[in-house]
């Protein structure tokens, strides 16, 4: 894709921990801040820095050189579908079933930006669908979100799987190759949307906006902002958490405090949707 050097992101924190709404000692909390401990030298050099991903024009097909060129002149959401539904912007349109756009209010204040669609995803056309799905509806409901205040995508809008020996579909982790390639959509839509907060859910959506070395377990319900660089017209908030599907797939041996985890994040990013703009 064009211009790949304009796409880097800069991490800040934008709220003080101190001004931040801090619910009572939770687990993941004990820690401090990992920005707030890194000595001043170490965070000049932060990898984030210098952050999204160059690399990827390299390695893309020159025939399906990243979404881009598929964008449309105009860029409100039904145009953007419309053109979506065409992309061949990398190779994972080939397998799959449809591509999969965001849904939600031209003007949500929240954004959630997934993964890519599931198999569910995939029939259906509509992320968020399935599973995982299931369980972020509760999780927002349990965090007091109402589904009319958002806006759902994923980072990769065609479903990425293998195939087993009989019929089923093995989910595959998108690249970042693919990440990149599909990110001008998602980029299309925040500027579109333009929510007051974007909540990266899980490592592929945060890492298609803040740069491959961003960590999730470091920052997670930390407020950050998008940087500039990124090429949105403006620069939500933003929040990373974990994904759905990893609370439903917990490898922690408590599901349900990962649930809780989830909600408290989710509960963060309605706090801040409820504070004064700054
Ligand atoms: N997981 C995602 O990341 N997105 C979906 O739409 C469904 C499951
Ligand atoms: Fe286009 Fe994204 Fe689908 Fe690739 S995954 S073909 S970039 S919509």
């Amino acid at each position: 894709m064009a211009g790949s050097a304009a796409h880097r992101a800069v991490l800040q924190r934008r709220t003080p921990d101190s001004h931040r709404p801090q619910p009572p000692s939770p687990p993941h909390r004990r820690l401090p801040a990992v920005f707030s401990r890194r000595p001043s030298a170490t965070r000049r050099t932060h990898p984030l820095i210098r952050a999204v991903g160059a690399p990827a024009v390299g390695y893309a097909h020159p025939m399906t050189a990243g979404a881009e060129q598929y964008l449309p002149a105009t860029r409100g959401l039904p145009a953007l579908r419309a053109a979506a539904a065409t992309c061949r912007g990398c190779g994972l349109y080939e397998n799959a079933t449809q591509t999969v756009f965001g849904v939600g209010r031209r003007s949500a204040p929240l954004m959630l930006v997934g993964e890519q669609p599931g198999d569910r995803e995939d029939r259906q056309g509509r992320p968020f669908v399935g599973p995982a799905g299931g369980l972020l509806a509760r999780a927002l409901d349990d965090a007091g979100i109402s589904a009319e205040q958002t806006y759902q995508t994923n980072a990769v809008k065609h479903f990425k799987f293998t195939r087993t020996s009989g019929a089923r579909r093995i989910h595959q982790k998108p690249g970042r190759t693919e990440v990149v390639a599909c990110r001008p959509w998602l980029i299309a839509e925040i500027d579109a949307v333009h929510p007051r907060l974007v909540v990266a859910l899980g490592a592929t959506a945060a890492q298609a906006l803040l740069g491959p070395s961003f960590r999730v377990s470091a920052h997670r319900g930390e407020t950050l902002e998008l940087s500039g660089d990124l090429g949105t017209r403006r620069r939500p908030r933003l929040l990373a958490t974990v994904h759905p599907a990893a609370v439903l797939r917990d490898r922690s041996g408590d599901r349900d405090k990962a649930y809780r985890l989830f909600v408290e994040d989710l509960r963060r990013a309605r706090d801040i949707l409820s504070s004064p703009p700054v």
